[in-house]
């Protein structure tokens, strides 16, 4: 079972002791209702660690809608029993005020243009909320290493962007996206959809798979109209963005031939949860 902390004080006193046994840390954040996408980070960390810290924290500060806040699902007791399984040593389930004992502020950090595309564009305010606690985390956990997921393809640069400018001591590592075996990239806001949303929500990644053969007979636009109009053909999902971008900047390409390995990341609304998923195309 993995030992569960609430507080700053006891995690730390507990982590400055296997500090001194030379021990490595390795460190997942995460929001709770955990799935497989979620353990498969956390076995990573076990295998590249000596000790592994799995943070269980719905983030207010991330949310831009009120709803989504109220809507996420929480469930602690399935978490650490699933954490147990995957080889998590310490639970982290602190409360609002542990995070933010100074009132929820806002670390004052400018992530530039990859802050400003895509999920920057449409969740204003959502990356600086993400990088407070993020950078909160770090300096509680002060781990070796910390594991994200592709999945969150801008939320991983925005971290690793956060690292540099703050020179901040962690090695901050990219973990492959988990899916069901319809394509459905694994997310806790999935068991929020419908089940009619759920039977359509696979479209999303057979979509954009398809267009990896268009390329590059196709220009990036008819690209793009060809993948938004496959996904669109269930009445249930509305692409809110589909952008294809240079992995480094974030920012969309306009010709095939400006990046040899490009993102398309996409936002899609049903009437439940927004999901997000990104996968990369190969331009030659
Ligand atoms: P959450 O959505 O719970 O995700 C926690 C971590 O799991 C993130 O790094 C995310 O990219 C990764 N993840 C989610 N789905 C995945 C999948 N299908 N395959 C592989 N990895 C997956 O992302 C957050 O929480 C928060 O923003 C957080 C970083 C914890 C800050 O609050």
């Amino acid at each position: 079972m993995p030992i569960p902390f609430a507080t700053v004080i006891d995690l730390q006193a507990a982590l400055n002791k296997d500090r001194i046994d030379g021990k490595k840390i390795g460190f997942v954040p995460t929001m709770g209702a955990l799935h497989a996408g979620h353990l498969s980070l956390i076995a990573r960390a076990a295998e590249e660690n000596d000790v592994v810290v799995c943070s269980i924290f719905v983030n207010p500060t991330q949310f831009n809608n009120a709803s989504d806040l109220e809507k996420y699902p929480r469930m602690p007791d399935a978490d650490i029993h699933l954490l147990k399984q995957a080889g998590c040593d310490y639970a982290f389930l602190p409360s609002v005020d542990e995070i933010y004992p100074n009132g929820k502020q806002l670390l004052d950090i400018d992530f530039g243009a990859l802050e400003k595309v895509m999920e920057g564009e449409f969740r204003p305010g959502h990356f600086k909320g993400m990088a407070t606690v993020v950078n909160r985390l770090f300096e509680i956990v002060n781990p070796e290493k910390a594991y994200f997921g592709k999945k969150d393809f801008q939320q991983l640069a925005i971290v690793k962007n956060m690292v540099k400018q703050l020179r901040l001591p962690v090695n901050v590592i990219g973990c492959d996206t988990l899916r069901q075996d319809d394509g459905l990239a694994m997310s806790s806001r999935n068991m929020l959809l419908t089940p009619p949303q759920r039977k359509a929500a696979p479209l999303i990644y057979k979509g954009m798979m398809t267009a990896q053969e268009f390329i590059p007979f196709h220009t990036v636009e008819a690209v793009k109209e060809l993948v938004i109009r496959y996904i669109q053909q269930s009445p249930l999902l509305k692409v809110e963005y589909f952008e294809i971008v240079n992995p480094e900047t974030l920012q969309p390409i306009q010709n095939w031939s400006e990046c040899k390995e490009v993102q398309a990341c996409i936002a899609v609304l049903t009437e439940g949860p927004r999901l997000i998923d990104n996968v990369t195309y190969f331009t030659i």
